[in-house]
């Protein structure tokens, strides 16, 4: 099973590459925090047919550890050339595939006896979800950052294909038959504005593994922070993990699931349809972002690793497809109680005993989930009666000493924090990036809901929020604890959160060309910083913004002003939709339809290759 993690560049790395990109110096003021401890970061895991073995990525260690089952002892560690991010096992068990996310991803082929690095094959920007086919012959790889999909002939060592996915693939399952392939799109792909009629949800992305023909099932509006998907050993189903956001509502109270719900969406594989969106949440207690998903060989039972609020959900297929949970695990948000307590006894929900769970593996009746913040591994019997034996743990290193920087990136994805565990930062900030939906949070008055913001460089970019009703960034990190989880956080925890989100390195677009602009975004930087385009008046390198607000005429009918803070470019190409609501899906028609920037006249002064040159500037940021 492969999962994908979060990034983690060195911010040196991140720094050099912009200012060299954007030729504007260095980014002031952001520096990673000194870490006097080095972490190892589980994030994914795959284990032997035999269960002797479990081959665990180790996401901040850049390695691989092979770990002897069930004893626990950690045989070897195999450095590999980026950040492990997917790792899957032959099926003879011979050879070890993981995928090393980087600009340009390192798929690396491991001899599983020996721990030598047999092949390396190049994939595309941030390589995740390792997936085989049955036969072991064909290698799936989700390019996260260029939505796309590698399939690789692993005999051959080549690529075949990039089969189109929609936003930020993280995961991908192919049916026993290896005939089709299941893919999670991370986040939704549209516009979220008032005058936007359709829905507001992420996808899932099935294909024909022979003539990659590609249907893309729509989920229910809300859905997104897909993170993993699995099939059903019979091919019939696939269960994607997400969230379900009451988007449409104003998130007054947190209780009941009145903002984030928990869910696994049910895909009829061969009609490539939806089936069912089933909240995995109890009425008075949240099922925290739900990471990954895998089923038991017998295809009795799905187990979902729930990453914030430290558990294994447990759900019988049978139940899981069954009538009862259709009527009663249906989520009905905004319109009242979404679950009544009857559907909590179809889920068995396990603590576990480290922090942070992410990747799943299954061998017989164990299950085995890496604990990204304890750098270690739950072990979850299923045949245990009784909860004696029913959990153990692996130590993978030495106990964890959490620097102020990491204890605050565990806090923010720890939804524990938040009343009834609905939710933490994390759920609406993936990556303390952006969910691309709109939040009418009540900071700036009722009826204007705004897209949600990155937290990249929102410390050293005063004010937050789009009209800037929060000074700093330190104020809105507390004021999401009080008025979005609900709760009162110890100082010391917003101040470690605060250190977390200082150190976020920036990710280097994929538009960039071995990290420096191409020819066409060169030419659209001079246009961006020309007196004849100007766009640096407002957004200046190297922060691009003047951390000032301006009226640019996007007011929208519910807004109460016209003036909204100028936001940074650096890493738009990942933040869509644009602007404080949400507008438009792409930088093109921000500048074309929105006229953005380009008062009269301007915009038809420009050629049509000047248009494309300056959104491939924007986009490269
Ligand atoms: C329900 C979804 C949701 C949750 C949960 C959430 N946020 Fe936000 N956050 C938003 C939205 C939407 C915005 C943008 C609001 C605006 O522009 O007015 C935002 C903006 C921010 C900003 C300002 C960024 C900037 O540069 O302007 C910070 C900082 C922030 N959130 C921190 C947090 C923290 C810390 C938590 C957890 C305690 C959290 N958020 C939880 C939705 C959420
Ligand atoms: C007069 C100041 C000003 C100028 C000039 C200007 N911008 Fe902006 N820009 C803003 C403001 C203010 C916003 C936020 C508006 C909103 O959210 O409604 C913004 C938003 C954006 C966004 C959307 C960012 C996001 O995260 O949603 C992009 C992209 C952008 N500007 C690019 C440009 C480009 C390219 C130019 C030159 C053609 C330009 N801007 C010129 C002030 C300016």
């Amino acid at each position: 099973m492969n999962r994908k993690h979060g990034w983690s560049y060195g911010l040196a790395i991140g720094v050099l590459l912009l200012s060299l990109q954007a030729g504007g110096g260095a980014i002031p003021a952001v520096r990673a925090t000194e870490e006097t401890e080095r972490y190892l970061g589980p994030c994914a895991l795959a284990a032997s047919a035999d269960a002797r073995t479990l081959y665990v990525a180790c996401a901040d260690a850049r390695q691989v550890a092979w770990v002897a089952l069930p004893g626990g002892e950690v045989l070897r560690r195999v450095a590999v050339p980026g950040e492990p991010s997917g790792v899957a096992l032959s099926p003879d068990g011979t050879k070890l595939i993981v995928t090393c996310a980087a600009p340009n991803s390192v798929i690396v082929v491991l001899d599983a006896a020996s721990g030598q690095i047999l092949a390396t094959i190049p994939a595309g920007h941030t390589a995740v979800g390792a997936t085989l086919s049955p036969d072991g012959t064909r290698l799936y790889v989700c390019n996260r950052f260029e939505n796309n999909v590698s399939v690789i002939d692993l005999l051959e060592g080549k690529q075949l294909a990039r089969v189109a996915a929609v936003r930020e693939p993280v995961a991908a399952a192919v049916t026993g038959d290896g005939r089709t392939v299941v893919v999670a799109n991370h986040l939704p792909n549209t516009r979220t504005d008032a005058a936007f009629s359709g829905d507001s949800a992420a996808t899932v992305s099935i294909f024909d593994a022979q003539t990659f023909a590609t249907t893309v099932v729509d989920l229910p509006d809300g859905s997104n922070g897909l993170r993993g998907i699995c099939t059903s050993p019979d091919g019939t189903h696939a269960f994607a993990t997400h969230l379900l956001s009451n988007f449409r509502m104003v998130p007054f109270r947190v209780d009941t699931g009145w903002i984030n719900v928990n869910v696994v969406s049910i895909i009829d594989v061969p009609q490539r349809k939806l089936l069912a969106t089933i909240g995995l949440d109890e009425f008075y207690r949240g099922a925290s972002t739900p990471w990954d998903v895998a089923c038991t060989a017998d295809g009795k039972w799905v187990c979902v690793s729930l990453s914030g609020t430290h558990e294994l959900n447990v759900i019988d297929r049978a139940d899981l497809l069954g009538k009862d949970a259709l009527r009663t695990m249906s989520p009905m948000m905004g319109v009242w109680p979404i679950y009544p307590s009857l559907g909590a006894s179809l889920w068995r929900r396990i603590q576990l005993p480290g922090n942070g769970p992410r990747g799943l593996a299954i061998a017989g009746a164990k299950v085995y989930v890496a604990e990204y913040f304890s750098d270690t591994i739950a072990v979850v019997d299923l045949a245990a009666t009784g909860d004696e034996g029913r959990v153990g743990s692996i130590a993978l290193g030495p106990s964890v000493k959490l620097t102020p920087r990491r204890r605050g990136e565990m806090l923010f994805h720890d939804a524990t924090l938040c009343y009834q565990h609905w939710q933490s930062c994390a759920s609406c900030h993936p990556d303390a990036r952006v969910d691309g939906l709109n939040w009418d949070l009540m900071n700036d008055g009722v009826g204007n809901p705004k897209n949600t913001k990155s937290m990249i460089l929102s410390h050293v970019t005063p004010p937050s929020m789009a009209e800037g009703v929060r000074m700093t960034a330190e104020e809105a990190v507390r004021s999401g604890f009080t008025h979005i989880l609900f709760s009162v956080p110890p100082e010391q925890d917003a101040a470690d959160i605060d250190t977390y989100l200082k150190s976020l390195p920036v990710v280097p677009s994929p538009y960039l060309v071995d990290g420096r602009l191409s020819p066409s975004a060169e030419r659209g930087r001079q246009l961006f910083h020309s007196q004849q385009v100007g766009c640096h008046i407002c957004h200046p390198a190297p922060l691009y913004t003047d951390l000032k607000p301006h009226n640019v005429g996007t007011r929208s009918p519910g807004e109460f002003t016209e003036r909204f803070d100028t936001p940074t470019l650096i890493e738009v190409w990942r933040t869509a939709p644009y602007l404080h609501d949400g507008r438009y899906t792409t930088i093109r028609e921000l500048l074309v339809d929105g006229r953005h920037g380009l008062s009269s006249g301007r915009l038809e002064a420009l050629s049509e290759q000047e248009i494309q040159d300056l959104v491939e500037f924007v986009l490269s940021l």
